[in-house]
């Protein structure tokens, strides 16, 4: 385990809660955690999907939704048949917003909802919001 996160270990490991800073190293650190969560779960398949996707949605919450002194939040959800990611931030004002792929961004969200069986944006108990993601085998449901 790295500095940067915590682990809270929940049910029978079949969730995986960490907290990172909004230092950009997290994104490689959650990398990491989702990889060595995802083996251990024998979902290796869908390692490379799932590892872009948190990537993205990492970077986001670093890039859009920065909040001095507040930290954020990743969640590994195991499912039959996949993974459920979501990254939580500390900002309530501003959202993730599906743009065209273009020279001013857009590329990150488009990678979410191409990868993903499933992405969403919830309301998250306390300050702030969850960006969140499904992704799951190739043929398999969420659930
Ligand atoms: N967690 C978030 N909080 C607030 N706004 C967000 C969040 N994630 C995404 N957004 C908004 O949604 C837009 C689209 O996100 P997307 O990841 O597709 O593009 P980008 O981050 O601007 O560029 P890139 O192509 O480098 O990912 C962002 O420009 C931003 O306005
Ligand atoms: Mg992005």
């Amino acid at each position: 385990m790295s500095g940067a996160g915590t682990a809270i270990r929940c049910g029978v490991d079949a969730r995986r809660v960490q907290r990172w800073t909004t230092h950009r190293r997290s994104v490689g650190l959650a990398r990491r955690e989702l990889r060595a969560a995802l083996a251990e779960w024998g979902l290796t398949a869908i390692e490379e999907p799932a590892v872009l996707v948190l990537s993205e949605l990492v970077t986001n919450a670093i890039t859009h939704a920065f909040v001095r002194g507040r930290d954020i939040e990743t969640s590994f959800c195991r499912g039959p048949q996949g993974v459920r990611l979501a990254v939580d931030d500390a900002d309530e004002r501003r959202h993730p917003q599906r743009r065209t792929p273009g020279e001013a961004g857009g590329r990150g969200l488009a990678l979410v909802e191409a990868l993903s069986e499933r992405w969403g944006c919830s309301v998250r108990r306390g300050v702030g919001k969850s960006v969140w993601a499904v992704i799951t085998v190739p043929g398999g449901r969420w659930l």
